[in-house]
């Protein structure tokens, strides 16, 4: 995973192209505007080429970035989708083309020094890292969350908003964390994990299942994120 060392990135002046013209897409529009970077556009593969979101044009699907060089040379990109499956496909697909990742981090967080932040994450509003906590690459975090001392987030996870990770605990990749959701110190949570709204997590979660109430307890498996069931999620993409 690249790191920023602990020191937030800056605002800047780069020109973003965001992946994913739906309710995250906005979301990492809203972030640059915070940040005084100018978005470009949006690629969508399930909007038309010319029509805006909130104004922004779609330029067109998700390969652009991959057929156009120039938009390539003179951008950075953002991957905004729900979707952890895709999220990993497209931040593979982009490094390999070439393209930069930006990490998009609202001004009001309050990130420690001694954090570690990978490529292509967004932190929405007043979310606070502490120190020694790393978050993985294409990790998306929203606002009010709370990542505790030494939490490690591994890449493509989602953090809901006001979610909050005791010292400590540990999150495999890909998985999501529900809204209001905390975790007790020292946890560790698989990868592909979904852990329901205003959970409790008092105990560990094996990897690809979702859970859920205070305590959490396992409901069933998580089979959109299961590698087993992974050739079914592509199809019907
Ligand atoms: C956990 C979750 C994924 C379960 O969804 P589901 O598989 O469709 O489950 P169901 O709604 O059929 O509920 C199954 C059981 O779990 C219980 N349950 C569901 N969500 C729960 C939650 N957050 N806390 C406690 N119990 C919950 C239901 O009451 C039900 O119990 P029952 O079998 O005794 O009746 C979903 O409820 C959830 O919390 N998603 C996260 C939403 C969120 O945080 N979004 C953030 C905005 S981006």
């Amino acid at each position: 995973m690249k790191r920023h060392g602990g020191q937030l990135p800056e605002a800047g002046t780069e020109r973003v192209v965001i992946l994913g013209g739906g309710a995250l897409g906005a979301m990492a529009a809203d972030l640059c505007a915070a940040t005084g970077r100018e978005v470009v556009g949006f690629l969508d593969n399930r909007k038309e080429p010319g029509s805006c979101v909130y104004g922004t044009p779609i330029l067109g699907p998700f390969d652009l970035v991959e057929r156009d060089a120039a938009l390539r040379a003179a951008c950075h990109f953002i991957v905004a989708v729900s979707d952890a499956l895709l999220r990993l496909e497209w931040l593979g697909r982009i490094a390999a083309a070439g393209a930069r990742l930006i990490t998009l981090i609202h001004p009001s967080v309050a990130c420690s020094p001694s954090a570690s932040l990978g490529d292509g994450i967004m932190i929405l509003p007043f979310t606070t890292i502490y120190p020694g906590a790393s978050i993985g690459e294409g990790c998306l975090i929203e606002g009010h969350a709370g990542v505790g001392p030494e939490v490690s987030v591994m890449p493509v996870c989602m953090l809901a908003e006001s979610s909050v990770l005791g010292h400590r605990t540990h999150i495999g990749a890909g998985s999501f964390i529900g809204a209001g959701a905390v975790t007790r110190p020292h946890i560790t949570i698989g990868e592909g994990c979904l852990i329901g709204a205003n959970s409790t997590v008092i105990r560990d979660i094996p990897p690809f299942k979702v859970a859920a109430g205070s305590p959490a307890r396992v409901l069933r498996d998580n089979v959109d994120l299961d590698p087993a069931h992974a050739e079914r999620t592509r199809q019907n993409r």
